[in-house]
């Protein structure tokens, strides 16, 4: 399956993976990449540049192919200005193949040189958006591709909450740069649906959890089986920061305390990222907030890597012939 995207970052399948914070580390990315996708470490994972480069030359000892690193430029209580110029500078310095960015715009976070001296190293940039405005400013800041990301993702979808049916033909009329539509993609079916929608591929990360190589608690890969669709919500809209994570005690408790207009101060110790390390590590599903897609309602097994991968490439082709699939 060739596309702008396959082209773009010299990859077999037009299908990436997004950063997930804890778990996106250097096994789960050279799986991807040898997959044929395009893999991903987090850079939230690790505490400074000289970490995330150690992660970066694991990746490489692992694969040959080409991966991406995250970045996400969000509001934080953990993670300072310092940190994220360290985590860049040392990506640049790696000359990593792509970096996938979520929240500021890479130009206005470190200035507007920032993506030519990462574009001198070889780096290409990515921006997942959950909006079409946002598009044209990442298209005209130089980026190479975009995300449109609905709001049935994973993570923290934009408040503007268009949902990826919608987002991704608006966002591919709207730009020339090649479109990676995200939010409830899972199978062959939803890349298929994505092509013809004007996207160029597939960005996808819930999915990836319920994988081989996945380093996580095996009781969380049997939980994402068991869930369905409707067992994720949104929160945080009341202080402007909002995300999805699958329904449990601890997201039904901050639900109460933001329908009691509670402060950020009060809410912050329910939404840190630190407690997800008990869920991935122990199975814990109660220990915090667990971000997750509606695509959980698709996930219905646990494979490698690579069989996923070839399994949606094939079912998508045979469904953009015609086909339907048994
Ligand atoms: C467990 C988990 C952790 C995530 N962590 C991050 C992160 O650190 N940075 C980020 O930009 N997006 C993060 N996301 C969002 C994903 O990269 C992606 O945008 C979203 O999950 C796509 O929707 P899907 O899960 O339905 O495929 C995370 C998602 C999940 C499920």
């Amino acid at each position: 399956m060739k596309t702008r995207m396959t082209e773009l970052f010299g990859i077999k399948h037009p299908i990436m993976c997004g950063g997930m914070m804890w778990l996106c580390k250097p096994d789960l990315c050279a799986a991807i990449s040898n997959a044929g996708g395009l893999g991903n470490i987090t850079s939230a994972n690790y505490k400074d540049g000289k970490e995330i480069r150690q992660a970066i030359r694991e990746v490489r000892e692992k694969t040959d192919k080409p991966f991406s690193v995250n970045l996400s430029l969000l509001p934080s209580f953990r993670i300072t200005k310092e940190m994220y110029q360290d985590w860049f500078d040392a990506c640049v310095a790696e000359k990593v193949p792509a970096f996938e960015i979520s929240g500021t715009p890479v130009d206005k976070f470190f200035g507007p040189d920032a993506i030519k001296r990462a574009h001198d190293a070889g780096c290409k940039f990515i921006h997942k958006l959950g909006s079409v405005r946002h598009a044209v400013h990442a298209e005209h800041a130089g980026y190479d591709a975009v995300i449109a990301a609905g709001v049935e993702e994973g993570g923290h979808p934009l408040m503007d909450d268009v949902t990826t049916m919608v987002l991704t033909p608006r966002m591919s009329e709207s730009v020339k740069i090649p479109v990676i539509t995200t939010g409830g993609i899972a199978d062959g079916r939803s890349l298929a649906a994505a092509i013809v929608l004007g996207a160029e591929g597939v960005m996808m990360a819930s999915r990836f959890m319920a994988t081989k190589e996945c380093r996580m608690n095996e009781k969380v890969k049997q939980e994402l089986i068991s869930r369905q669709e409707f067992d994720t919500l949104l929160y945080g809209k009341t202080i402007g920061f909002q995300g999805r994570a699958m329904k449990n005690d601890i997201l039904k408790q901050i639900q109460d305390m933001e329908a009691k207009h509670a402060t950020l101060n009060e809410l912050a110790p329910f939404l840190s990222g630190l407690r997800q390390t008990a869920i991935w590590d122990e199975g814990d599903i109660e220990a915090g907030l667990m971000p997750v897609g509606q695509s959980i309602g698709l996930i219905h097994d646990v494979v490698s890597c690579k069989e996923l991968l070839d399994r949606m490439v094939k079912d998508a082709e045979a469904l953009l012939k015609g086909s339907r699939l048994k």
